[in-house]
């Protein structure tokens, strides 16, 4: 198997919503193991699982109260061991997701620290007060309110970055390094090939103090230690084993430590997820309102992180969704009247960049945002929070609802649409109805029938991630932007020895003449989402990958 992450793609499951086997409307690990042959049919190289891990579910896992056991609701070690080997004998490869920026206040160390042990406390930021009732600072969580939680006992508060139920873990204490270190090492010795690692640019803490112009953010991203501690990390764990791929997933970072993060020689990660190209439907980093997304900010953005990454030598994770994002096809495509065109236009932008692909879950089927109408449909904590706070700063319910609506991480978090069957295929419901509603468009949209369909979004994902293998200038090239400021056209050029590539998208639902059209001479169309076709006139949501070898 090439096992080299530059050609790889890698396939992300978030369990919950991906297949339940035992009719109680949670997805499991038994599911996953059940749609192996799926995955291996489109074509992935890794599977990274979203947490399973003993866990509240507060942030669907992503608050772990013991990491080294299996939450289960889905399933048992036994099942996750099998998962290991079933995905190996189909060369393919687990990613874990290791959450390590914070724990769930049930995990036996904040519980401790609560009973006032001094060891398990210095485990955690707890912090005085400035005055009676006012935290330590005036930071934000990010799922809303103040960042810090008042502990009555201790006249304390503790900092969680995220849910209160999520306490930040301080990584200055080496103990805590050491713990964290463990959990790796066990998860590595059960054949686990690759990890994620949430939010991990956050664990640097640097000076607790007020925020005069913003939410706390610049204190404790890409913090003062941040790169001793994964290189750190990278030496005492998966550093030692040359088969392991990491990826750090990345909040607000900045280009610079990106390049650090993920250079090719500097011991820390393979590669990075990093979100500024997912925020032009922001204001600024206001997410919780109304804007049409920037297509000239997209792109800027996105060549930024290409070129300079690749001048660097470091490396990309290359992404649209997953289980943080709304669906692409609504977000930046067009899900009603060009839904196949325009998802498959997106896929081949991100799949022939220069960096790993990753596929969230039904995104190869071109999956669309929720349905949802009430409130009562929503599951996240982040939304539900958002909802209520839209509503104090004296928007409507049907406001908040709208925006809440368009930016919901629910978005990504329906369950997958197998087939035409009651609740899509994903669960027989026979227990319990799914957690969260299945989308009503699953008879049209569904794996069946794109399965038995040659010209469906499916296969075409299939085809880029074999060209990706196929052609080094996809995996190795370099990468040149070409007419960035075009209104309407997303279009570069790859170069890799002899090789050569050119990538060119119409953006919008609209025939469109483009007028910089470069040379194609001796180049051939090798895919695209319309027959034959010539670039410089494009017809709507088209795309198209030519390719020249001298
Ligand atoms: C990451 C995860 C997200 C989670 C957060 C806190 O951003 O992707 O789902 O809520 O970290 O762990
Ligand atoms: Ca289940």
């Amino acid at each position: 198997m090439n096992r080299d992450f530059r050609k790889s793609t890698v396939y992300q499951i978030y369990p919950k919503s991906f297949c339940d086997t035992n009719g109680d409307g949670i997805g499991d690990i038994k599911g996953v193991i059940s749609k192996l042959d799926y995955i291996k049919e489109l074509g992935a190289d890794y599977i990274w699982l979203t947490p399973f891990f003993v866990s509240p579910q507060n942030d669907n896992g992503y608050d772990v109260a013991d990491y080294y056991s299996v939450e289960p609701k889905y399933g048992t070690m036994e099942d996750v061991e099998t998962l290991i080997a079933e995905a190996s004998k189909r060369e393919m490869k687990l990613m874990f997701d290791m959450v390590f920026n914070h724990v769930s206040t049930k995990h036996e160390w904040f519980q401790k620290a609560m009973s006032g042990d001094a060891y398990y406390k210095d485990f955690f930021f707890f912090r005085k007060g400035k005055e009676e009732g006012v935290p330590p600072t005036n930071w934000e969580s990010k799922f809303g309110g103040s960042a810090w939680e008042y502990v009555e006992k201790f006249d304390e508060y503790y900092l969680h970055l995220f849910d209160v139920t999520q306490a930040d873990l301080n990584w200055d204490n080496e103990n805590v390094r050491k713990e964290i270190q463990k959990v790796v090492k066990f998860w590595m010795e059960k054949g686990v090939k690759g990890f994620r690692f949430d939010v991990v640019n956050l664990i640097s803490k640097g000076s607790f103090e007020d925020d005069e112009t913003g939410d706390g953010r610049k204190y404790y991203t890409d913090g003062p230690k941040i790169h001793q501690y994964l290189k750190e990390l990278h030496d005492t764990t998966f550093g030692t084993d040359a088969e392991i791929v990491t990826v750090g997933e990345m909040s607000s970072t900045s280009i610079e430590n990106c390049c650090q993060y993920a250079g090719s020689s500097t011991g820390e990660l393979n590669m990075v997820f990093s979100f500024h190209h997912l925020k032009v439907d922001f204001m600024g980093n206001e997410k919780w309102v109304l804007v049409p997304f920037d297509f000239k900010k997209l792109k800027e953005i996105i060549f930024e992180w290409q070129t300079e990454m690749e001048k660097h030598d470091a490396w990309n994770a290359v992404f649209w969704c997953n289980h943080d994002q709304p669906r692409v096809v609504s977000r930046f495509g067009n899900e009603k009247e060009y839904w196949k065109e325009s998802a498959k236009m997106l896929a081949t932008i991100i799949h022939c960049l220069r960096g790993t692909p990753y596929v969230y879950q039904g995104e190869e089927i071109g999956m669309t945002n929720t349905d949802f109408t009430d409130i009562s449909q929503f599951r996240d904590v982040e939304s539900l929070n958002h909802y209520e706070i839209l509503q104090d700063k004296g928007l409507s319910a049907s406001d908040a609802l709208r925006i809440v609506q368009i930016h919901s991480r629910d978005n990504g978090r329906t369950p997958m649409q197998w087939n035409t069957e009651d609740y899509a295929g994903f669960t027989s419901g026979e227990k319990h109805a799914p957690w969260i509603g299945v989308n009503s468009n699953y008879k049209k949209i569904n794996a069946e029938e794109q399965l038995g369909n040659s010209d469906s979004v499916f296969y075409y994902y299939k085809k880029l991630i074999e060209l990706r293998k196929k052609l080094d200038v996809i995996a190795y090239g370099s990468v040149e932007p070409l007419d960035i400021s075009d209104p309407s056209v997303f279009a570069y050029r790859r170069k890799y020895k002899n090789e050569e590539l050119i990538v060119a998208a119409n953006f919008y639902g609209k025939n469109y003449e483009w007028k910089n059209v470069p040379n194609l001479s001796g180049f051939e169309k090798i895919l695209g989402n319309y027959e034959g076709g010539e670039l410089r006139k494009l017809q709507p949501y088209e795309a198209a990958v030519w390719y020249k070898c001298q």
